[in-house]
């Protein structure tokens, strides 16, 4: 008997712990996307910013958002946005597609920049 307690009560404890790294991941994402924020927004029928819009922009080719108006660079650069290319391009946007109007330095640290596609990739589905 007390060990079935003693079993349920770790079960509680993890499913807890589970939940709370579920919401810290999600809460480093929104606090990574506060320096994209000002630029872009995510979600369907959201208005572009100095930046396009980026629902549904995963698995496409850059610069497809209707409306927007992309730098020349980014409409020819045929890159296809997944893990890897937005990866790179959050490093350092204008080494990786020189030319691109996106007036962002980089992230550097490439912890910061996991979480925050991984943020991305849910937020913009
Ligand atoms: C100062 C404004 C600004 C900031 C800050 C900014 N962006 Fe951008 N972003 C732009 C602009 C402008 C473009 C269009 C680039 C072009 O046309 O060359 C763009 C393009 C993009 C694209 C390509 C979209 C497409 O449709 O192909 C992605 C993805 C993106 N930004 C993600 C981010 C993320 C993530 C951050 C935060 C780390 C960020 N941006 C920060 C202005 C910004």
């Amino acid at each position: 008997m007390r060990i079935l307690l003693f079993t349920i009560l770790i079960i509680t404890i993890s499913m807890f712990a589970n939940i709370s790294t579920y919401s810290q991941e999600k809460n480093k994402g929104e606090f990574a996307f506060k320096k994209c924020k000002s630029c872009h927004t995510l979600l369907k029928g959201e208005k572009h910013r100095v930046g396009p819009n980026l629902y549904g922009f995963f698995g496409k080719k850059a610069g497809s958002a209707n409306k927007y108006r992309y730098s020349r660079a980014i409409k020819k650069s045929e890159i296809i946005w997944n893990e890897e290319t937005l990866d790179k391009y959050l490093e350092n946007p204008r080494k990786y597609i020189r030319g691109t109007k996106m007036a962002f330095g980089g992230l550097r640290k490439k912890e910061e920049r996991k979480i925050l596609i991984e943020y991305l990739i849910k937020m913009t589905k």
